[in-house]
């Protein structure tokens, strides 16, 4: 701790450093809102921070709900309707789709309550208040504790403020560090159970141009879906029951029709989930030039694989159609990043802001030693289990460890069997068969890549064998030999198992391969890892106050406390973000306007292409003019800083009516988790009134448009 002290008497000379750390941006805390209230009125808000986070009365929040465990939705009408986007309802909707009743593909809207698809396990997190509780959580730390000292006495204070809060109540509460560690905060919330699904557009409108309009504008994709929540008598929580009743909200949102213009003030309230704006130029300088790389090279090849896949059928393109959405996304989304962090000089601009700090040789000293384990963890994830093949073998691998531990018992042993033969039995009678030559050139390209930029200079034992034979032979040759390609075989080693049958599968060609690699993983990197890492949070903690503290200074902030200009990285808990309507420009001579119309998808209309087939009932609804009394926009972008988490996000105007549903972000602003720019950064919303028109004239749900609150 000692060595610390000096960086707080040493006076950074270079006064741009925070302006060229932090750009700017902001995903505020709720209930510190009023200290944005001046800045917010500037920019054209008409309500005030009291109205948008209130716990006395009802206020917006109230109306703004974690959907699921990573998206937003917020209510629009007394009965507890609720709006969120499509690709966050995505996993319900196809639960509920058959081939009679393909909801995915044609759309599903309820006509009445008694029609909406209850969908189980889904939760709606309704936020009751949250609290600063910095003081409790950190009494009985001190400064000479070491770090694991300190966080076991920061866990246990939280376990006993959680379980003050909520024991005997119907609440659920957890605390969470904001600014590494510089403050807690502790919020508490009631948890909805029954929520079912309401109205789902066609595909061809929820996700209009796929995966390869994502993350771009202009765009035209109508990301909406609706679900309602559900309550027992008293308007609680309650798991599902046929007689529990719509709840109703403290608070709904009403919608607004008219036009929105450039410059027109905007905010967002919702639950983004992670930005990582303190971080050092050396943290920068790895994501850019290798993890994003290496994560974007492997992603390729996967894709590569399932795209030639699809093209064979259209079984085989519904088929990985969900994989390749979430494989793309972040294949996507990182080679934005990449491009907007080098556009924007990022690790030269962190530098610059660290210029004279001291403590940039330790954070140089641990990055450079977490690197090579950062990179494991990293090619374990994306490629070492990125086939079926090697999870399935990751699955045999924990069945032989058991078998070999005698504090495990036969019962334990044989459930666990059970449960990886009834796992590998549904595998095998999916489509193995055809499904096979998929996963085997995914094992193969990803390990051949795995070996030569990684595996290498990194696992010796890999060496004797590959000094053999060329290494794709050697990956295909495990993939064959493997019992796990051999169903029959594997079936009799699993039914009615035995301890000693795991003698069976040690030799098995995967197994042996694989074993040595996990093994190191599990039981030295992962240790490293954390340690690592828990000395970077405390380096983090330190420094992020400094950074706080010299703000504070430098632009004579009275009040020294937080929130005040430089906001806590998104954690998945509620967050205001504001700002106003804008268009940009992507590249020199390119202007891209805030806003896209119908004529636009009539444009991109592709009736041979998947993505961008439009229906012949969107086109009647368009070209007999059938559209007062909303709009032909479809979306518009902002300068909200928005991340992930933020999908289905109320997108409201100055008067807190709502405006759209926000959905994405532009490619050229991806990299606004690290580094935020206005001139570059946007989130991309859905017009409201392009979701009202599909429900109203496209799925002609008239009973929804009734129960909303229409202010023209
Ligand atoms: N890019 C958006 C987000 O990050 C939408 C993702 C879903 N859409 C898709 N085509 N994969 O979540
Ligand atoms: N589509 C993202 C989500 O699912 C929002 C886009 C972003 O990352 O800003 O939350």
């Amino acid at each position: 701790m000692k060595k610390y002290i000096l960086f707080f008497v040493i006076v950074i000379s270079n006064i741009l450093f925070l302006n060229n750390t932090f750009a700017q941006g902001g995903m505020w805390l709720p209930n510190q809102l009023d200290r944005n209230q001046k800045d917010m009125m500037s920019k054209g808000c008409h309500i005030s921070a009291k109205q948008i986070y209130d716990e006395q009365n009802a206020s917006i929040k109230d109306a703004v709900v974690l959907f699921g465990r990573g998206c937003t939705g917020e209510f629009v009408s007394n009965q507890g309707l609720l709006f969120t986007n499509h690709h966050c309802g995505y996993s319900e909707i196809v639960k509920h789709s058959t081939v009679d009743h393909d909801y995915l593909t044609n759309g599903f809207a309820a006509m009445s309550l008694d029609e909406e698809l209850p969908c189980p396990g889904l939760t709606v997190t309704l936020l009751q208040y949250m609290k600063d509780v910095t003081s409790d959580v950190l009494s009985g730390v001190s400064s000479s504790m070491t770090e694991k000292e300190r966080q076991m006495k920061v866990n246990e204070n939280i376990k006993n403020i959680v379980e003050n809060t909520t024991k005997g109540t119907n609440l659920d509460g957890y605390v969470k560090a904001l600014y590494y560690g510089n403050q807690y905060m502790l919020y508490v919330n009631k948890i909805y159970k029954d929520v079912r699904l309401v109205v789902a557009p066609p595909s061809n409108i929820g996700k209009f141009g796929g995966d390869t309009d994502n993350w771009m504008w202009p765009r035209h994709t109508g990301d909406f879906s609706v679900f309602r929540v559900y309550a027992d008598a008293n308007n609680e929580p309650a798991e599902y029951s046929k007689n529990n009743k719509p709840y109703q909200p403290k608070k709904f949102l009403k919608i607004s029709l008219k036009d929105k213009n450039e410059g027109d003030f905007t905010f967002v309230m919702g639950y983004p989930g992670t930005t990582q704006q303190f971080l050092t130029s050396y943290a920068v300088e790895d994501i850019q030039n290798i993890e994003d790389p290496a994560r974007i090279k492997l992603r390729t090849e996967r894709l590569n694989v399932y795209k030639s896949a699809q093209e064979e059928s259209p079984a085989k393109r519904l088929r990985y159609a969900s994989d390749v959405a979430s494989i793309a996304n972040g294949w996507k989304k990182w080679q934005g990043e990449v491009k907007g962090l080098k556009f924007l000089n990022a690790v030269e601009k962190k530098r610059q802001g660290e210029l004279n700090n001291p403590l940039m040789s330790q954070f140089y000293e641990l990055y450079n030693d977490n690197r090579k384990y950062k990179l494991e963890q990293l090619y374990i994830g994306e490629a070492v289990l990125a086939s079926d093949f090697m999870y399935n073998t990751r699955r045999l691998l924990s069945l032989i460890d058991l078998s070999m531990d005698n504090t495990v018992t036969d019962i334990v042993l044989k459930t666990e069997a059970d449960n990886l033969l009834s796992w590998l039995d549904k595998y095998y009678n999916n489509d193995f068969a055809s499904h096979r030559g998929v996963d085997s050139m995914i094992f193969v390209r990803t390990m051949t890549i795995f070996y030569n930029d990684f595996a290498k200079d990194n696992y010796n034992f890999l060496h004797d064998k590959l000094n053999k034979m060329p290494i794709e032979d050697y990956f295909a040759d495990i993939y064959k030999t493997s019992v796990l390609n051999n169903p029959e075989k594997i079936r009799k080693v699993l039914k009615d198992y035995k301890r000693k049958n795991y003698k069976k599968l040690i030799d098995d060609s995967a197994v042996e391969f694989l074993s040595p690699i996990w093994g190191q993983y599990v039981n030295s990197t992962r240790e490293k890892l954390t340690q690592n890492n828990n000395k970077l949070d405390s380096l983090y903690r330190i420094n992020t106050k400094h950074y706080i503290d010299e703000y504070n200074r430098h632009n004579n902030t009275k009040d020294m406390s937080m929130n005040n200009g430089i906001f806590p990285d998104a954690n998945l808990t509620m967050r205001v973000t504001y700002g106003n309507i804008a268009s940009f420009k992507p590249k020199d001579g390119i202007t891209y306007r805030h806003y896209t119309t119908i004529a636009g998808i009539m444009e991109k209309e592709e009736p041979n292409i998947y993505d961008y087939v439009v229906e012949q009932k969107l086109k009647d609804i368009y070209y007999n003019n059938d559209i007062a009394p909303y709009s032909d926009r479809v979306a518009f972008i902002a300068t909200n800083h928005t991340t992930g988490g933020n999908s289905g996000s109320p997108v409201m105007d100055a008067d807190g009516n709502l405006i759209g549903l926000n959905f994405d972000r532009n490619w050229e602003g991806t990299m606004s988790d690290i580094l935020y720019d206005k001139d570059l950064c946007r989130n991309i919303t859905l017009d409201i009134r392009y979701c009202l028109l599909i429900i109203d004239k496209y799925l002609e749900a008239k009973n929804l448009i009734n129960e909303l609150e229409l202010v023209k």
